[in-house]
């Protein structure tokens, strides 16, 4: 618009059209300047039109190749994590492991190499595994809390994963079984949009392994049966390790860490279980971590040394102390065998116990037939 004071409004050309009246002007617009506007606003329009065109456009040339591109992103994908993987293992000084169809893992001074990376050089130690389902079946690993326990079973974890995802380890040497699955039970979280407490949670995932591990799974339980009592807990605990040492489906290597130091006597009925233990230095009051994992089991968690250097008042840990001592002289704790007994046998099936003990040179066809047809009507 032209905006003319009123001063001058008897000036104004008779072609101009008033458009607005203000305090001490007038706004005119002119058949030229309602040209002009017609064509800058438009102008928007077609840009905004020919843009989206443009895009459809180029969207439908790349829908048209999209085999092609998803193939590019596929393979450079590939090729990065490919290249990640090298590049870790050379700056970090991995190495190649050997991997095997049997079932024996065998790991020389293996490193979790996120844990390694979060502490200063040197600082992170080594350790050793061997898992066999001939003969060391079954770890046991007790030691004092933030001794290295979850450390050292995911280590083991992803030491196997990667080895079987090709990948070099972590480690100074490694021997890998092939797994078929890599179970594991770690961590404490509940599920409470799926209506799960945290001690379900853990036992879902427990019931889960035992269902559908085999003779040549990997599986690692941190703490099984700490979220509830402490007998309910240790009960669950032993009755876990004993079936999956004795059941004929399973068998497979484990690893268990706890802090139910009753369970070390497990390895002394149970001829593939083993026990180790996380090393610490008792110095008087203090307990220094030496984070290094050795045969035998641990008998004391220093759970209040740790809750002390967590920063808890010093009244409550005089307290617990006090507790502590209070409780072990009114009750020692007595070895898992005495105090549990479970039986160590997995019942056997009275179906399959009928069919083995059924003498099939005695019976005639028929017979044969009738009792087919008997045992199948009671299958569950
Ligand atoms: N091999 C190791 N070398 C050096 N430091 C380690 C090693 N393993 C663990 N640590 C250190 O100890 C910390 C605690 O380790 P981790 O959580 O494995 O202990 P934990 O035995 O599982 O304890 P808790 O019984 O409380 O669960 C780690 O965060 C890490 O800083
Ligand atoms: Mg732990």
């Amino acid at each position: 618009y032209l905006e003319v004071g009123v001063a001058f409004s008897g000036q104004v050309p008779a072609e101009y059209i008033r458009k607005q009246t203000l305090t001490g002007a007038e706004r005119y617009l002119t058949p030229e300047l309602k040209e002009r506007e017609a064509i800058v606003l438009n102008a928007q329009q077609q840009v905004v039109a020919r843009e989206a065109e443009l895009l459809k456009q180029l969207c439908e040339r790349v829908a048209a190749a999209a085999q092609p591109v998803l193939g590019s992103a596929q393979a450079a994908g590939e090729a990065d994590a490919l290249q990640s993987l090298a590049a870790t293992a050379r700056e970090l000084g991995w190495t190649r492991p050997a991997v095997s169809e049997g079932a024996r893992t065998e790991i020389v001074a293996g490193r979790h190499p996120l844990v390694e990376a979060a502490l200063p050089e040197g600082v992170f130690v080594p350790n050793d595994l061997v898992l066999d389902p001939d003969a060391e079946q079954v770890v046991i690993l007790t030691g004092p809390n933030m001794a290295g326990k979850s450390t050292y079973l995911r280590q083991a974890a992803l030491i196997t994963l990667l080895a079987q995802a090709g990948s070099f380890v972590p480690a100074r040497a490694a021997s890998i079984g092939l797994c078929d699955r890599i179970f594991t039970r770690v961590g404490a979280h509940d599920d409470l949009a799926r209506g799960m407490s945290t001690f379900m949670v853990e036992m879902t995932e427990t019931a889960n392994i035992l269902n559908h591990a085999t003779r040549t799974s990997l599986v690692v339980f941190d703490e099984v049966g700490r979220g509830t009592s402490t007998y309910d807990g240790m009960s669950i605990a032993q009755a876990v390790v004993e079936y999956i040492h004795e059941s004929p489906r399973l068998g497979c290597r484990t690893l268990f860490a706890t802090h139910y130091h009753e369970l070390t006597a497990l390895a002394g009925r149970l001829p593939r279980v083993r026990n180790q233990r996380v090393e610490v230095l008792e110095e008087g009051e203090t307990v220094r971590f030496l984070h290094r994992v050795v045969p035998g089991g641990a008998d004391r968690s220093y759970g209040i040394h740790v809750a002390a250097l967590a920063g808890l008042p010093p009244a409550v840990i005089a307290r617990a102390r006090a507790v502590l001592g209070e409780l072990e002289r009114q009750r020692p704790l007595e070895p898992a065998a005495q105090q549990l007994g479970l039986p160590l046998q997995v019942p056997a099936d009275p179906l399959l116990t009928e069919l083995e003990e059924l003498q099939l040179d005695r019976l005639s066809p028929l017979e044969a037939l009738q009792k087919l047809y008997e045992l199948k009507s009671r299958l569950p």
